[in-house]
């Protein structure tokens, strides 16, 4: 690398974030942390601190927040994306989700701001299960949400983080689009079943309706922006429109993407999953 400017990460202390710094750290790469514990400080909601964070990088990593399905983000992942290509930062990555109506405006935001565009639209993390909101009732020992038997190819954020890494440090990726999934199908069922298994525990699944969904997320007291997006997500996303699987991970890292059992094994060994 003769680069020695740094990647801006944003989300870079997240699900995939967090791996690719470390990636990137590992073999000599200097990153930026960007997100609201970053130094300086970069925050999606102060617009203010997007310039002083992308001062003297040489490329950006962009995972939004709180999810680019909400509305409202095209907008201001296009303005962060003008920002960065008015300010001489060209080279832009984007993180992205699949079968979402927001999610596509942005990327084709990203597309219009003139940069050296890729993006990788992912299919629902593995990690959401270990690193994100269903954490906690894996531990308590019942998954209720309301989906059925549609099937979701779940993919390994290490096999996001790698191919942003490569994307990041390799020619021959500007303009691609990547859409990444995992190698199979499963149902939420079908996922709770396996993460039960790995971790030698009785978990249950149990499909609710929307309506006892939904008061169950208002119970939680969570932010509105959260109850509306978990609502969209299992409500409206997960209706079949994503029930296919991809050869992204082989285009880009040209191995097949981990398969959701390995994620399982290897997540329950430490322990994330014992109560
Ligand atoms: N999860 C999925 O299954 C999935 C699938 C496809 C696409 N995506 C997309 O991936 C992106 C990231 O989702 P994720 O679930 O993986 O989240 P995540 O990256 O784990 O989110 C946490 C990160 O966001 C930062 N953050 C929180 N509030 C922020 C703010 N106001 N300004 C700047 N940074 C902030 C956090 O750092 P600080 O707390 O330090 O600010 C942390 O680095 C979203 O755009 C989502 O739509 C997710």
């Amino acid at each position: 690398m003769t680069d020695t400017k740094p990647i801006l990460i944003l989300g870079g202390t997240g699900k995939t974030g967090r791996r690719l710094a470390e990636r990137l750290t590992a073999q000599g790469v200097p990153v930026r942390i960007g997100s609201r514990s970053g130094s300086p400080r970069f925050d999606w909601d102060v617009p203010a601190t997007w310039g002083p964070a992308m001062q003297g990088v040489s490329a950006v990593y962009i995972s939004y927040y709180p999810d680019i399905a909400v509305p409202g983000a095209a907008d201001t992942v296009g303005a962060f994306a003008r920002l960065a290509v008015a300010s001489g930062i060209t080279r832009l990555v984007l993180l992205s989700g699949r079968g979402e109506t927001e999610a596509q405006r942005a990327e084709e935001m990203v597309k219009a701001s003139g940069a050296d565009w890729t993006i990788l639209r992912c299919a629902w993390f593995s990690q959401n299960f270990s690193e994100g909101f269903l954490i906690e009732s894996l531990l308590a020992g019942k998954v209720a949400l309301p989906v059925g038997t549609v099937g979701e190819p779940f993919i390994d954020a290490d096999d996001i983080a790698d191919a942003a890494f490569v994307a990041l440090t390799e020619q021959g990726h500007v303009g691609q689009l990547y859409e990444l999934t995992g190698p199979r199908l499963l149902s939420f069922a079908d996922a709770v079943a396996e993460i039960a298994k790995a971790a030698g525990r009785d978990i249950r699944y149990i499909k609710v309706s929307h309506d006892e969904f939904t008061a169950s997320v208002a119970a939680h007291d969570l932010p509105p922006e959260f109850a509306w997006l978990l609502n969209e997500l299992f409500t409206e996303v997960l209706d079949g429109r994503n029930e296919t699987l991809t050869d992204g991970v082989q285009r880009v890292l040209g191995r097949a993407p981990k398969d959701f059992s390995a994620y399982a094994h290897e997540t329950a060994a430490t322990g994330v999953w014992s109560n």
